[in-house]
């Protein structure tokens, strides 16, 4: 079945082959879960989206217009997926963008995937991916719409074997899963790839970095190789849309959700219900 789908606040499915979307990938997005009817995070992914804008030199719509969109889509849905995605608009053969670009705004409803419990009770099975990520300050960070690199990496592994895979830069540093931002924990602190050469600075990660201080849970932003990850005491993956799941399978090596996971996990719980655990 087709998702249910508003462009420019008009629900319909077909858009003109001459979006610069589809064109040139000149565009960003935004997955937001839904619990009972609201989108709990909708401000950090606007947010995201203004960093995403500023950084492409897109016009950011209004704030107020956006929500409204959103709430309209999300209305009477118990647990769903929003897709949010803003394009720089209709353009002509070349890069060059029109003068006064209109941005296309995409809203898409989508079911909310049925993960088993067991992802985030004992753990998810992670692969090391071949596809390495580039590096680019440009557009690191930010949630444009040019995903190759992921696509050629979850292309890498087929079935339920693994739940995610872990992708390094060019470089060999570890930045991310596929879908997910990834964390080490050793002796109660917790190491994030920094987001400033390569990957996506998640609106999840952007959580834990506030919150885990507040658990008395130390957090760095640094270099991390897939040696560190193999060395850690747990591994951690989150979005926006699994909350967080532990890693009990990497390479050779075998992990417990520990203590840090699930302290996360349940200050998480308490107002991002994405299961019940
Ligand atoms: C490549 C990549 N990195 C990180 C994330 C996590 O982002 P967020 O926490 O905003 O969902 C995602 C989410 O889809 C992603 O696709």
């Amino acid at each position: 079945m087709s998702p249910r789908c508003w462009i420019n606040g008009v629900e319909q499915l077909d858009i003109t082959v001459a979006d610069r979307g589809l064109q040139y990938g000149d565009g960003l997005f935004e997955t937001l879960a839904v619990f009972d009817g609201q989108c709990p995070r909708f401000q950090d992914h606007y947010q995201r989206l203004r960093a995403g804008c500023d950084r492409l030199g897109i016009p950011l719509p209004d704030e107020t217009l956006l929500l409204q969109e959103v709430a309209q889509a999300a209305k009477g849905q118990d647990k769903a997926v929003i897709k949010l995605i803003l394009t720089s608009g209709v353009g002509g053969r070349g890069y060059t963008r029109p003068v006064n670009p209109q941005v296309t705004r995409i809203v898409m409803l989508h079911a909310w995937p049925d993960y088993p419990l067991a992802y985030w009770q004992n753990g998810i099975a992670m692969m090391l991916c071949q596809t390495r990520l580039g590096c680019n300050p440009a557009l690191a960070g930010i949630k444009h719409l040019n995903r190759l690199e992921q696509v050629l990496a979850r292309n890498e592994w087929q079935g339920n074997d693994y739940a995610e895979g872990l992708m390094c830069d060019t470089d060999g540093n570890v930045i991310e899963g596929t879908m997910s931002n990834v964390y080490l924990v050793r002796d109660n602190t917790l190491y994030t790839p920094t987001t400033d050469h390569s990957g996506v600075a998640g609106v999840m990660r952007h959580w834990i970095l506030d919150n885990a201080p507040k658990l008395n849970i130390d957090i760095v932003e640094t270099a991390i190789s897939v040696e560190d990850i193999k060395q850690a005491d747990e591994v951690i993956l989150s979005n926006s849309l699994i909350g967080l799941w532990p890693v009990k399978a990497f390479e050779t090596c075998e992990f417990q959700p520990g203590p840090v996971y699930w302290a996360l996990l349940k200050h998480l719980l308490k107002d991002y219900p994405v299961v019940d655990v």
